[in-house]
């Protein structure tokens, strides 16, 4: 296996078919884009297995995704894709950098979601855009940001109702998306505590990458607790 890329959370590998790739799920932390690093115990094992939960529940509701089967641990088969350089974010409630960037309290519900693309730019600080930058930059077509604002829609949709069972606000999140050997849209990369905040309904305690961005201690009971309630589903 030849190693085709690392990044902060994940490496990935080739495989002997071209058209799939192996993903190996790392303990690395990183916040701030790199300014801070750090490991969370067991992450790497823990998020494996809620993306896989999740890219499984998302499949039985019509969402492709790039996900085939987790091999062990810390190993996922998956479709290898052109990832769109796109981190592509949903709000539902105030919090992070839309609270700041806007002076509105973290916690506030929103109208209606909100959706941001930020161009995947490291040397940047995945700078936020909008649909005319994606389609003047080349980094993807107006049919292909129709789709993914379309699957974002539903991915929310779904997500917001399977963590509501689950006594869990879906406050926001990041995706990816990649585009198949056939020109097809998927969902790629990873949905997990590192992506996505999630609060206790009752308590609107943090069981998310806050706990290390913001050093409030429990990270890895928080990535438990997360996985736990997601096998109660
Ligand atoms: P933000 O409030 O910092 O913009 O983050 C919004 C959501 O996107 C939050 O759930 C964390 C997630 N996110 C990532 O997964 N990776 C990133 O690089 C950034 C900036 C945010």
């Amino acid at each position: 296996m030849t190693m085709l890329y690392e990044g902060k959370a994940k490496q990935i590998f080739s495989t002997d078919n071209p058209n799939e790739i192996i993903i190996h799920y790392k303990d690395d932390a990183t916040a701030g884009n790199g300014a801070k690093k750090g490991t969370i115990v067991n992450k790497g094992v823990i998020n494996n297995k809620i993306t896989a939960i999740i890219y499984n529940y998302l499949e039985s509701k019509g969402v492709k995704t790039h996900l085939i089967e987790v091999l062990n641990d810390r190993d996922q088969l998956c479709r290898k894709v052109e990832i769109v350089p796109l981190e592509v974010i949903c709000r539902n409630m105030v919090a992070g950098s839309a609270s700041v960037r806007y002076k509105i309290e973290e916690g506030t519900t929103l109208n209606s979601p909100i959706y941001e693309i930020c161009w995947k730019r490291d040397d940047l600080g995945d700078p936020l855009i909008n649909d005319y930058h994606a389609i003047a930059f080349n980094l993807a077509t107006e049919d292909e940001l129709k789709k993914i604002y379309k699957m974002t829609d539903e991915i929310n949709r779904h997500l917001s109702e399977m963590w509501h069972k689950l006594g869990i606000i879906l406050v926001d999140f990041k995706i990816e998306f990649g585009r198949t050997s056939d020109g097809e849209i998927v969902l790629a990369d990873e949905i997990s505590p590192d992506t996505c905040r999630l609060w206790d309904e009752k308590s609107h305690e943090k069981l998310d990458k806050d706990r290390f961005r913001r050093d409030l201690g429990n990270i890895e009971d928080a990535y438990i607790e997360i996985l736990r309630r997601l096998k109660e589903l």
